[in-house]
């Protein structure tokens, strides 16, 4: 077999003249009778064969019989391309290799689609044949950041003094919040492991053993909807320290992301990183998870609000729901049928009534509502949105009158789709935040309990600490959450170290002591054995990822990707086993059930 001597991505003029080996895959192909072309791809690009049948007749005719994406191994004369001939979008795009040796490694299929039109094709036939998909410069480009970003993090925790330990994907239910994926134990009949939604509890007993600094990338599980940026299996870069305060935390992993950003994309990121309470956040941006690329804030005016003659503007007030809105910059461009069906619909998708809208225009040397709204306010009233909202001619405002979290969760996202149609931000740049000062509980109306804004296992703030009696709605977590573009790529906590506040926590969401005991009675018992203060976070690797890579599918950056009905086409996976693994687990399935029912059933001829 012919040995390469250099890869497809790496031959430039200065070679022209050297003997060189090349193998890869047939990229493209072209016959131009006299002489034969090939682009000849490998991951690290693609280097132009020539095949002429003068010189080389016997390889010439090989060369005809080779079609697209077949293995072949070529060596040949490095030689310059000539500059008319010059292609100046390939790194390689200044030589060609004319060929002397040609050997066919292996034949393909035809594959279902071309490298190059993988666009045009839709994901479910990409994913079924991902071989071939990942064969695409950008797929590998992902993975290869992927490779880079955990290789910058591991180096980076390691010249830290950090230990990567890995814990068991064998577990047992942690309480993440979400559903958990069961593995039955056939030692064990009638017993199930769950696999980890996230190493928590154990990282923290790490801290309780004197590890003092550990990270794990590390994959995750939790048994929910996939979304464009949810995978149920995802991977996390996961870390806890101890004798830490949130500082610590942030400062160490704000520098890890900016060393990230640097090492692949060049971007410098400053910091110390921006800092946000969560109340700054939900009042302003309507979400805990702003996109701070454009300056389009949330502004409330129910003050106003209310001393209009707008009924609905009052009722919703008098009902304690909030009139808040957003001020689109020149957003004269939308015609009133966009406002009322397309952007009228987009806030009826997150359950919002109604979209109030009032153009602005500059009449006579003052700014006028324009539109139904108008009637409604006095000029003083007027005046004050106006200045309320820093409004100019030709701008528009758009308000939402509903309970606050209606308000916030329908705003929130329309503010990015008028940022996104006003073009208003610069899609290449970046913009972090902390997010920080979250509350520790949330009320959960359905069930009318608290639950845990994070998890159970963070750790209130301490001047907070004597509201865990009086007023537990209003203890703040010290927790913290990073944020780029909108996209939430970590999150941590200071956690409990005392068993007595753990105790408390549990208490105030309705854990029994029992059910703590049941679920987690182990983890209790190590925090009663000298545990260390201590904190940490995980950061989201694959959402990373896709930042950096500029995508926002998740699936686009994980190599075997599940679809949004948790399939894997590759495989098949989740598909049926057979009757004799279900027996050695003690199982019976619905299918089985059925089965033997049938079997019980006395036939109807007796
Ligand atoms: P959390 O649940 O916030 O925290 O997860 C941390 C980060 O993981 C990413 N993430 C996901 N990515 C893809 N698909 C998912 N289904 C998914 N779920 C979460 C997010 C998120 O910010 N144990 C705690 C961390 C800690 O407190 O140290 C935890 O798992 O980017």
């Amino acid at each position: 077999m012919l040995k390469r001597t250099h890869t497809c991505g790496r031959l430039r003029l200065e070679d022209a003249g050297k003997k060189v080996t090349l193998a890869g895959w047939v990229h493209s192909y072209r016959d131009h009778g006299n002489l034969v072309f090939f682009d000849l791809r490998d991951r690290e690009g693609l280097t132009q064969l020539v095949f002429n049948p003068e010189t080389q007749p016997e390889m010439h005719k090989i060369a005809r019989t080779v079609r697209c994406e077949w293995v072949v191994a070529a060596s040949g004369l490095v030689r310059p391309r000539g500059p008319t001939l010059e292609n100046p979008k390939l790194a390689t795009g200044q030589i060609e290799v004319l060929v002397e040796q040609l050997e066919i490694l292996n034949t393909a299929k035809t594959p279902p689609f071309e490298i190059g039109e993988a666009e045009k094709t839709s994901e479910e036939v990409r994913l079924v044949h991902r071989y071939v998909d990942l064969r695409r410069p950008e797929m590998q480009c992902r993975l290869h950041t992927r490779h880079r970003v955990m290789k910058i993090a591991r180096d980076y925790f390691d010249r830290l003094g950090f230990w990567e330990i890995e814990t068991p994907m064998l577990a047992k239910s942690t309480p993440e919040g979400a559903r958990d994926f069961l593995v039955p134990s056939r030692l064990q009949p009638n017993c199930f492991y769950a696999l980890p939604q996230s190493p928590q509890l154990f990282k923290q007993i790490l801290m309780v053993s004197g590890v003092e600094k550990y990270f794990q990338i590390v994959r995750c599980f939790r048994d929910e909807d996939p979304r464009a940026d949810r995978q149920a299996e995802f991977t996390q870069i996961d870390v806890e320290m101890s004798f830490v305060d949130t500082n610590d935390v942030i400062g160490i992993h704000e520098n890890l992301v900016a060393k990230i950003w640097k090492d692949i994309l060049d971007v410098d990121v400053t910091t110390p990183m921006r800092r946000m309470s969560y109340q700054d956040a939900m009042a302003n941006y309507g979400i805990d998870r702003p996109d701070l690329r454009f300056d389009l804030t949330l502004k409330d005016i129910s003050d106003i609000a209310r001393q209009s003659t707008f009924g609905i503007f009052t009722l919703v007030i008098e009902k304690g729901g909030v009139v808040k809105g957003l001020c689109a910059p020149a957003g004269e461009k939308y015609s009133r049928s966009d406002i009322e069906k397309t952007l009228t619909n987009f806030v009826a998708d997150y359950s919002a009534k109604g979209l109030s809208w009032i153009r602005l225009k500059n009449e006579n040397g003052k700014l006028t509502f324009i539109g139904g709204l108008g009637k409604y306010f006095s000029p003083q009233l007027q005046q004050q949105i106006v200045e309320r909202f820093a409004a100019k001619d030709g701008d528009l405002l758009l308000l939402v009158a509903d309970k606050e979290q209606i308000a916030n969760k329908a705003l929130a996202p329309l503010r990015c789709k008028i940022a996104r149609d006003l073009k208003l931000y610069d899609e290449n740049s970046f913009q972090f935040v902390w997010v920080v000062g979250f509350p520790l509980f949330e009320w959960n109306e359905d069930e009318k309990r608290y639950e845990s804004m994070h998890h159970p296992f963070t750790a209130p703030l301490p001047e907070d600490l004597d509201k865990l009696d009086s007023d537990p709605a209003n203890v703040r977590a010290q927790a913290y959450d990073i944020v780029v573009n909108g996209s939430e790529i970590g999150g941590g906590s200071i956690r409990i170290h005392q068993p007595k506040v753990q105790q408390k926590v549990f208490d105030l969401l309705g854990i029994s002591r029992q059910q703590a005991q049941e679920r987690f009675g182990f983890f209790l018992k190590a925090l009663e054995y000298g545990a260390p203060p201590h904190g940490g976070i995980a950061f989201g690797l694959d959402r990373m990822i896709m930042l950096l890579t500029g995508t926002d599918n998740i699936r686009d950056v994980i190599a075997f990707p599940k679809t949004q009905r948790g399939q894997c086409l590759l495989t098949d996976a989740p598909s049926e086993v057979d009757q004799k693994q279900l027996d050695e687990l003690n199982l019976r399935t619905q299918k089985h059930l059925r089965a033997i029912e049938q079997e019980e059933e006395p036939s109807p001829q007796g």
